[in-house]
């Protein structure tokens, strides 16, 4: 057995650890959301980087054998860090939704949203640019999404008003693909659509981030089942619980445990 270890700062990770249950279901998952420090997206390069050792060191002593930085704003300017440092894996989810975006785009012209951490790191940009460097991105971020989406708020005006400012510029460049660059968007998907329209591909990392995880993972004929999960936050446990399972319905998260990593 392989436990996998999933950070976020709260519960955008989960879009990855949906992922996981679809792909992995019989797998053991150790999952930190760091709300009482929410959001991360405004926090500096230096504190980011902490945040992410600590809570990889936390979950590798709850018996973690490979990590997923489900964050991208961690992902972009802490693993490489945590590569170096830590002798297990650790996948991030900003080359897999740049891969994906990659793939799906026809007109090169790809749009980024994401958290101001990760617009400001360019990271995006880079590996795009290393590999396809005619392929433009626009990238936009969205302070207004993240703590919405932790109170649940993925319908309604204020969500759609915030929506429609951040992609207007996004549809007015005429992207046909957008990466949703921070793990709490997935949940307003179906939002980002309507506003866009058919003929803009969502990338959705969680996908191929998890498709990658797979390859970390025994043959399922030979390993035996555990599908444990335990998740820890830094904030209020019951809260955490609640919207988990409102934005992950039809999967039940349990086990919710309070404990501050420092
Ligand atoms: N979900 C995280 C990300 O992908 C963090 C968002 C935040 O806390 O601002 O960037």
């Amino acid at each position: 057995m392989i436990p996998i270890g999933v950070f976020d700062s709260g519960v955008g990770g989960l879009t990855v650890v949906r992922q996981v249950f679809k792909k992995l279901p019989d797998q053991k998952i150790i999952y930190y959301g760091d709300t009482a420090r929410v959001p991360y997206g405004g926090k500096p390069k230096e504190e980011l980087i902490y945040l992410a050792d600590i809570i990889t060191n936390f979950l590798i002593s709850k018996g973690a054998k490979v990590i997923v930085d489900a964050c991208n704003s961690t992902s972009a300017v802490a693993l490489e860090h945590l590569q170096n440092k830590y002798n297990i894996p650790v996948l991030g989810v900003i080359e897999p939704g740049v891969t994906s975006a990659l793939e799906a785009t026809k007109n090169g012209k790809i749009g980024l949203i994401a958290t101001k951490a990760t617009v400001q790191s360019g990271m995006h940009s880079r590996k795009i640019k290393e590999l396809s460097p005619n392929v433009k991105i626009y990238a936009q971020s969205c302070p207004e999404f993240v703590p919405l989406i932790e109170e649940g708020k993925i319908t309604g005006a204020e969500i759609k008003i915030a929506a429609q400012k951040y992609l207007l510029p996004l549809k007015k460049a005429g992207i046909d693909t957008l990466i949703l660059g921070c793990t709490h968007y997935p949940f307003i998907a179906p939002l980002l659509a309507e506003i866009l329209g058919d003929d803009v591909t969502l990338v959705d990392p969680a996908v191929e981030t998890v498709n990658q995880l797979c390859a970390y993972m025994p043959q399922r004929s030979t390993q035996e089942v555990n599908n444990q999960y335990d998740f820890y936050v830094s904030g209020d446990a019951e809260q955490f619980g609640k919207i988990a399972n409102e934005l992950l319905a039809g999967y039940s998260v349990q086990n919710v445990e309070k404990l501050v990593v420092v």
